[in-house]
């Protein structure tokens, strides 16, 4: 039976998938199975009572004498990950075995029944989980690589976009200006050309006052106040005054609506509550929307909202004015509010007669209007656009001709606070 067991662990040993090497007390080769014999370039019976480190010469190092040491020393088994230390090498005798390049070891000491001392040395093929670890650091690196490739392209597309805002900004001032001009020249043309021609009547006027000292009679002033149409300078005076007022009137709108523009960087913001801000502007615009519409109001459960407040109303005025301007005859305007999560919106919904499809994205435009000359600056959509940006909100538009429009503003319950710059390098 002890003779079976014997030849049942020979057999274990030969067929095991791990390398079994068995020394002497001095180091010196006792025994090792097939697995190493088939990696091994010296046949056993030569290298049979041999010095390890002579048959395996990368054994020959300081990292073996020190793993010897151990488990002479200490009696310990002393494992040797390819990954700490330097692995010992079989020899390799075959093209395929390169693959055998890693290894793991254990050393251990064991004692026969007869007291004598030997060495174990177990080698294991770690050649497949270190391939596969080193394709993965390959993988991470490239991985970082590409990481740092992309942080690079987000930086580059920043910049871009910051000049594109820029850019963009500039255009838009461009645009401003370019409008400015248009709009106060038409104003302006027609004033100046009225005063030229009341300067031409002052002199007639002035023509007659004068005769009253000279004429002979009241015939021949008479005859001078028809000769100089003093009728018609009589009545034109007052529509060229009028209509010159109207002109200035309009310029003076032009420059108020601007300064408004170059406003919007004052005042602070600050937790407000956006119904009082609603009702007041209500209030305000009361005139104007009372014969046009009927103004329902559906406010949901609004927390308070950091922003400037005037702005917001001047914002929701446009809106309510636009409304009631869009009605013909009576209609309805509802003023809605509610929350999403970390936003709250304002809508302002009327049933006027909606907005083409086609001039749906120039009504944000400076100067854009449908109104008659005089009535609109089209100023207003343009302005509260310039509101909401600055606030890190939006204004959407949906409009369907004949039915209605619906404007809504969105806008955070906090504002962003400028946040400091992510470098990565913190990982
Ligand atoms: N609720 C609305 N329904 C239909 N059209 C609208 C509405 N709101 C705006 N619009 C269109 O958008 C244009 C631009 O509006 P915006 O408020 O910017 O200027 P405006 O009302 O014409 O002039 P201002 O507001 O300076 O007096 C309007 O002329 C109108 O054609
Ligand atoms: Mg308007």
């Amino acid at each position: 039976m002890e003779g079976f067991k014997a030849q049942l662990l020979l057999v274990l040993i030969e067929k095991i998938n791990l390398g079994i090497i068995v020394l002497d007390a001095a180091l010196r080769i006792q025994h090792w199975n097939a697995f190493v014999a088939e990696r091994c370039a010296i046949p056993l019976e030569q290298a049979s009572g041999q010095p390890f480190v002579e048959i395996f010469p990368q054994a020959h190092s300081p990292a073996f004498a020190r793993i010897v040491e151990l488990a002479h020393g200490d009696s310990q088994h002393v494992y040797n990950h390819w990954l700490e230390m330097p692995p010992l090498k079989l020899q390799a005798n075959s093209p395929e075995s390169d693959r055998l390049a890693l290894q793991s070891n254990l050393f251990f000491p064991f004692n026969t029944p007869d007291g004598s001392q030997y060495f174990g040395l177990v080698v294991y093929d770690t050649s497949v989980v270190a391939q596969a670890n080193e394709q993965l650091k390959a993988a991470l690196k490239a991985l970082g690589s590409k990481q740092a490739e992309q942080d690079q392209l987000l930086r580059k597309l920043e910049t871009a976009n910051s000049q594109l805002l820029q850019s963009e900004k500039m255009a838009a001032i461009g645009q401003l200006a370019a409008g400015v001009a248009h709009e106060i020249n038409n104003p302006i043309g027609y004033v100046f050309s009225n005063l030229k021609t009341l300067d031409g009547y002052v002199r007639d006027l002035l023509k007659i006052v004068d005769a009253v000292e000279g004429v002979a009679d009241l015939d021949e002033l008479r005859q001078l106040k028809r000769n100089l149409e003093y009728d018609y300078i009589r009545g034109d005076v007052a529509a060229l005054i009028s209509e010159s007022e109207d002109g200035i009137d309009r310029v003076k709108r032009i420059i108020s609506a601007l300064k408004d523009f170059s406003h919007i960087e004052e005042d602070e913001f600050r937790p407000a509550d956006l119904h009082r801000g609603l009702d007041t502007t209500l209030n305000v615009v009361n005139n104007e929307l009372k014969y046009k519409a009927e103004v329902i109001k559906e406010y949901g459960e609004l927390p308070e909202v950091e922003c400037i407040q005037s702005q917001i109303n001047q914002v929701v005025m446009n809106l309510l004015v636009n409304a009631a301007h869009a009605i013909e005859q009576f209609g309805r305007i509802t003023l809605r509010t509610g929350r999403d999560e970390d936003w709250v919106w304002v809508e302002v919904e009327d049933t006027g007669g909606g907005i083409e499809t086609k001039l749906l994205n120039r009504i944000f435009e400076p100067f854009f209007t449908t109104k008659p000359v005089g009535k609109g600056t089209g100023l207003g959509l343009a302005l509260s656009y310039n509101i909401m940006q600055k606030h890190s909100g939006s204004i959407e538009v949906h409009s369907e001709v004949g039915v209605g429009t619906r404007f809504r503003l969105n806008l955070p319950i906090a504002q962003p606070s400028a946040k400091p710059e992510q470098d990565g390098s913190s990982l």
